[in-house]
């Protein structure tokens, strides 16, 4: 099946017809424990000679399906699936980073992400340093040193829409002896496969265009079968298991992945350009803009640019305030990723989160709104910023 095209996998990797039943799509199956037919299976398995289902936070097969479905999107070997994206990355993290482990990240990137690298890791004795995303494989170029075992990149960047190079972040990176991981959540495999870029393991907020529907929470790391053996090692002892549930509908998400991230890219790119022209609208930071920093970057690594753009408004908090709350088909709320479009101040949502220092370095000012296009009319979508900026 992996020989065959992006979209045919989307719809039939990882699974097929349930053999016992004829159903064509892959049932959920709830059970904690897989029973064994005999003491000789039971130990077989046990010792390693078989494989079988054995417990369902070892393994479940609704949620190997989706599993076996990544590894064929992202071209791994294989992927572990979890509870949330946030569980993918700090299983990762743990799995990959020993104590006087040193690690880098890009310093746009999702809040909790960056929080977990940089206040959290310390307590296991690693260090977690931000670095400045502007210039990025430079600067980690300068920063790599000896204890430096990995280095950690969104792409695009949260929520300032930043890619660059991955195959030059990987050089720099294998040169010194790290690895790459690329959180590709804004992107998903259907526009960007950084693999094939160089890195090591690509990892997702399943929750966002994977699953496509705000209807659930779940994680993914996809990679060579060493790494992602050492990640599983440590998630069965963590036990951040996704559910069969979830599993399922992320699995039905996939199938029209493509579908829906060209959709929604094509309709942000004309809503970038748009907004690019109005009055209110000091910036737009979308990668698809010719006046973008990362354009030439984005159009040789993404097939479209994506569904997330961020814009700087022309007004106070106040008026920022008018405009969000104008909007009526743009819903103001935390995610990105699903059928329904979605805006958010990060600024507002941070302000008890985070300090000035670390709002102001992440550029989460009080002009900046992050918009997540979803699979709504773009004339209606149009219509809607109008209102809000009208408001300002
Ligand atoms: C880029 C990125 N990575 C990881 C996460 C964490 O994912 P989750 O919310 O599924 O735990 C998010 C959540 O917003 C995200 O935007």
């Amino acid at each position: 099946m992996s020989n065959q095209h992006f979209d045919t996998n989307a719809v039939h990797a990882g699974q097929q017809p349930d053999p016992s039943t004829g159903a064509l799509t892959t049932p959920v199956i709830r059970s904690a424990p897989f029973v064994f037919g005999s003491l000789a299976a039971m130990d077989a398995y046990a010792a390693g000679d078989i494989t079988c289902f054995e417990y369902g936070r070892t393994a479940n097969p609704t949620v190997r399906a989706v599993e076996r479905k990544m590894a064929v999107l992202e071209g791994a070997d294989d992927a572990v699936a979890s509870s949330s994206g946030m569980a993918a990355l700090s299983t990762t993290l743990l799995a990959l980073l020993r104590t006087g482990d040193r690690m880098l990240v890009a310093d746009d990137g999702y809040r909790r992400s960056l929080g977990f690298i940089r206040d959290s890791l310390p307590r296991w004795g690693i260090q977690g340093d931000w670095v400045p995303v502007d210039d990025l494989v430079d600067n980690v170029a300068a920063e790599l040193d000896a204890r430096t075992r990995l280095v950690m990149v969104e792409a695009p960047t949260n929520p300032h829409l930043r890619l660059p190079s991955l195959s030059d972040l990987a050089e720099v990176c294998h040169r010194a002896g790290a690895l790459l991981v690329v959180d590709a959540t804004l992107a998903s495999p259907a526009l960007l496969r950084p693999l094939e870029h160089g890195a090591d393991l690509v990892l997702h907020s399943a929750t966002k265009y994977l699953a496509g529907h705000n209807d659930l929470l779940a994680g993914v790391v996809a990679g060579r079968q060493e790494l992602i053996d050492e990640v599983r090692a440590l998630h069965l002892n963590l036990g951040a298991t996704l559910d069969a549930d979830p599993a399922f509908l992320l699995l039905r998400g996939l199938k029209t992945l493509s579908l829906r991230v060209k959709h929604s890219s094509a309709t942000a790119l004309d809503l970038a350009r748009w907004l690019e022209a109005q009055p209110g609208v000091r910036a737009v930071y979308y990668p698809g803009l010719e006046s973008n920093p990362d354009h030439a970057s984005a159009r040789g690594q993404m097939s479209a640019y994506g569904a997330v753009l961020s814009i700087e408004l022309d007004a106070d908090l106040d008026g920022v305030g008018r405009f969000v709350d104008a909007l009526q088909v743009i819903y103001l709320g935390t995610s990105l990723g699903g059928v329904e479009s979605l805006a958010l101040h990060l600024g507002v949502m941070m302000r008890h989160g985070l300090t000035r220092e670390d709002r102001d370095r992440l550029g989460l000012t009080d002009q900046l709104v992050r918009l997540s296009i979803g699979l709504e009319d773009v004339d209606d979508l149009r219509a809607d910023l109008a209102r809000g900026l009208r408001q300002l």
